[in-house]
């Protein structure tokens, strides 16, 4: 008889980005020519300084265990990043490097929640929350946002979640958000910190995204607003995204010495220390910058103007324009009700979409928010231009 698994296993599914892109890998190992949208990573090689890096510590054989926070000429950096960028002081023991920010996450998830406490998430929210919240024993909240407030969680409907939940302990924010990169602005943060601050609310700011950003926005850690909610904030950063190192494995939390210690624990006896290679690379990725950073950045924002422009073109389709990370979001609510092909659902347009056309999308039921699709601009201006083709082409051929 096969071994019974865990009940806490059973409630996790696979990430549909995953195995979306699987599916668009498979079709095309068999020869079809996909353009795929789908998955969150740069298409950009990691920068050539950082590589150099690497390459020095394999030489000189700094291959052992480190220590378990990561080592402190890394922690140090990640500081005066910190500083530089956020204007947040913290010092080395306030910083845990860990596997990849989602790491970060759940070993902070981990660190603070016990079984029942219950985690706010604003509702299109990125596909690994929920997850990892089930992993810490603990039950997501969502939080709904609406498209006329940019996406943006609103302090009225935080605190009215936080009313309606006795056991609320932590809100999980991401700016710029994936899946709608949305941004949040410093006065819309305040509101938001009033509101943990006095119901004494951890918020875990997911900043992953925080390089990737366009038109003259600016981005504004939620830590950065006041010292109480500095106190009550973890900061989530790492290098996957701006860096284009998503491969490498390297993410950070920042905050209040006695959770960073306590998450700490929950790593020592798990994954233990970030690969050692990776973490000189990343010393080198904070302290060397130099300017293919800031070149990917701009080549992002072209991409992002010219998806934006052909997508708002097409007829019944409305589309929130992102300001930040690679992903735009089109409402396709219009063709789900006037088609001829028996679409019902966003899931059923996106498999017909890539099945037909050989365009790879996700469905924005992944991410909380039905009638939506999620496009990742992380692809050329060429293969952007080739998939809205098609995109349209299928919209055409299936509308009423
Ligand atoms: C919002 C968000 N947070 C965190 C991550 C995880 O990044 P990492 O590669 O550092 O684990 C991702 C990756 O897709 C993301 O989109």
């Amino acid at each position: 008889m096969a071994i019974k698994l865990s009940n806490r296993s059973k409630l996790i599914k696979p990430s549909p980005t995953l195995s979306l892109s699987a599916k668009a890998g498979q079709m095309k190992e068999a020869g079809i020519d996909v353009i795929s949208f789908s998955l969150g990573e740069p298409d950009f090689n990691t920068p050539e300084y950082i590589k150099a890096s690497a390459q020095k510590a394999l030489s000189a054989n700094f291959t052992r265990y480190t220590a378990n926070a990561g080592i402190l000429e890394l922690r140090k950096a990640i500081c005066a990043k910190l500083l530089r960028d956020n204007g947040l002081e913290y010092t080395p023991k306030d910083i845990l490097v860990s596997p990849g920010a989602k790491a970060s996450i759940l070993n902070v998830l981990t660190a603070v929640c016990d079984t029942d406490d219950q985690v706010l998430i604003p509702s299109p929210y990125w596909v690994s929350y929920p997850y990892q919240v089930l992993l810490a024993d603990s039950v997501p909240v969502y939080i709904e946002t609406r498209e006329a407030d940019s996406y943006k969680l609103q302090a009225a409907d935080l605190e009215e979640a936080i009313l309606e939940s006795p056991c609320a302990k932590v809100l999980i924010l991401n700016s710029p958000s994936n899946p709608t990169g949305t941004v949040y602005t410093r006065e819309e943060l305040s509101a938001i910190a009033e509101v943990c601050v006095k119901h004494d609310i951890l918020v875990i700011s997911d900043e992953i995204y925080e390089r990737l950003i366009y038109d003259d926005v600016k981005h504004v850690s939620i830590a950065s607003v006041s010292e109480e909610m500095k106190e009550r904030t973890v900061v989530i950063n790492g290098v996957s995204k701006a860096y284009a190192m998503t491969g490498w494995r390297l993410g950070y939390a920042a905050g209040p010495t006695h959770i960073i210690q306590a998450a700490g624990r929950v790593q020592e006896h798990t994954t233990s220390c970030v690969n050692s290679i990776t973490q000189k690379a990343c010393v080198s990725a904070l302290n060397d910058e130099d300017d293919s950073i800031e070149n990917m950045r701009k080549e992002f924002w072209q991409r992002r103007d010219y998806l934006y422009d052909r997508l708002q073109k097409i007829p019944h389709l409305s589309c929130f324009k992102p300001q930040g990370a690679f992903y735009i979001m089109p409402n396709i609510q219009w063709y789900i009700e006037n088609n001829n092909a028996g679409i019902k659902s966003s899931d059923q347009f996106c498999e017909m979409l890539l099945d037909k056309h050989h365009v790879a999308v996700v469905a924005g039921s992944a991410f909380g928010l039905k009638g939506t699709v999620r496009f990742s601009y992380a692809n050329s201006l060429e293969k952007i231009n080739e998939g809205v083709n098609r995109f349209e082409a299928f919209l055409k051929e299936i509308s009423r």
